[in-house]
């Protein structure tokens, strides 16, 4: 698939500014990072670009998603969703971390490089030494003719179309969904059964409109951010499925509106981080719809009995005034869970940053890729 970029994708086309365009962009973007990839007919992924055959494809006994920002967050939600759906070991990695510590390099591991520019220089650096040492590594690459996407010289374009706000969200999203296709096709050539593969392809299918449903959430987030966007700090809590997404919502709140946050594991807050729950802490706590949702429940109590408010980001039902505020999102495939569910945590960081007046598209100390060391 190619795609067709024009001047049209540099105009604000009504909107405020880049970054609130490219979120409001998420579900045109999902449709072409699934177009030609989905393969109804023997529930799998078509992904060409990596050029791996089945036996090399059965042959990974690892895979390794290595980048740096949103995109390493994307890694990890990727990592989880190899090592469910193709039962193999699977892991994110800081792409600098990974280049300075002298990495032993395995043949039979998969590394995937993410990156939205294709520019980042600790990216690139980690594909070279790992190219150096024999590893086997793909792209996955939005920017087409970027130096990541030529080093790599095989993976998967994402096609999200120029991305100017320095906070990815599009990108994100679309890398998310990429490594949901990778997790499925390997899953396929291993024990991930037909039936479970279709309900996969069909929940793709489907999930553009679950995110453009899950962008109608975006007036309850404004009047959320009103109430809280003058906290000192927050924290942003999930389990599992929703770990990963808490940390890229941290991320984001971090980079555009200036308000500290925090992710953690939601069982960890009794280790240490409950110690600073008081009035003053918003916590976001991301609760999917999954056989943890009794767990995260309880995890809202305990922070209310403190005094904390509690910011639910959901496709369940919860209790009656079980939180502060509830932002509902529609429910597809578990699997598709931190895709959906992350669309409220840009928009609350979106809408705080907007309330606290900030520069939204290129906050202060950022560069949108970080091309020198
Ligand atoms: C910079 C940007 C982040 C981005 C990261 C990785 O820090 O500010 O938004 O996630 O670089 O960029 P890449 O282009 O490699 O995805």
């Amino acid at each position: 698939t190619t795609v067709d970029i024009d001047d049209a994708d540099y105009e604000l086309d009504g909107h405020a500014d880049f970054l609130s365009k490219e979120i409001h962009e998420q579900p045109a973007a999902l449709r072409r990072v699934l177009a030609g990839r989905l393969d109804a007919r023997f529930a799998t992924a078509r992904l060409d670009g990596l050029r791996l055959d089945p036996r090399e494809l059965r042959g990974i006994r690892r895979v390794t998603f290595l980048g740096c920002g949103s995109a390493l967050y994307a890694g990890q939600i990727g990592a989880g969703l190899v090592e469910e759906l193709a039962r193999i070991p699977a892991d994110a990695e800081q792409a600098s971390e990974f280049r300075y510590r002298n990495p032993l390099v395995d043949p039979e591991t998969l590394y995937v490089a993410v990156s939205q520019s294709g520019e980042t220089i600790d990216t690139l650096a980690a594909v070279e030494e790992l190219q150096r040492k024999g590893g086997r590594v793909v792209g996955v690459v939005n920017v087409i003719g970027s130096a990541i996407a030529r080093q790599c010289g095989a993976g998967m374009f994402l096609h999200a179309g120029p991305e100017v706000s320095v906070a990815s969200t599009k990108a994100f999203s679309s890398m998310a969904t990429s490594f949901t296709l990778l997790a499925l096709l390997l899953g396929r050539v291993r024990d991930l059964s037909a039936a479970h593969g279709s309900r996969l392809v069909e929940g793709l299918r489907r999930l553009p409109d679950a995110v453009e449903t899950a962008l109608q959430t975006s007036d309850e987030v404004a009047e959320v951010a009103r109430r809280y966007a003058d906290a000192r700090s927050m924290f942003y809590l999930g389990r599992v499925r929703g770990a990963a997404v808490a940390r890229e919502g941290a991320q984001k709140l971090k980079e555009i509106s200036y308000v500290h946050a925090e992710a953690y594991a939601a069982a960890e807050l009794k280790h240490g981080p409950l110690a600073l729950v008081d009035a003053q802490m918003p916590c976001v706590v991301v609760v999917p719809d999954d056989e943890l949702l009794a767990k995260n429940v309880s995890t809202i109590e305990q922070i209310r009995a403190r005094g904390g408010p509690v910011i639910a980001v959901t496709n369940a039902e919860l209790p009656e005034g079980l939180a502060d505020a509830v932002l509902r999102v529609p429910r597809l495939e578990p699997e598709l869970d931190s895709i959906i569910l992350g669309v409220p945590l840009q928009l609350l960081a979106y809408h705080c940053a907007a309330v606290l007046g900030r520069d939204i598209d290129k906050p202060r100390n950022l560069a949108k890729s970080v091309t020198v060391e």
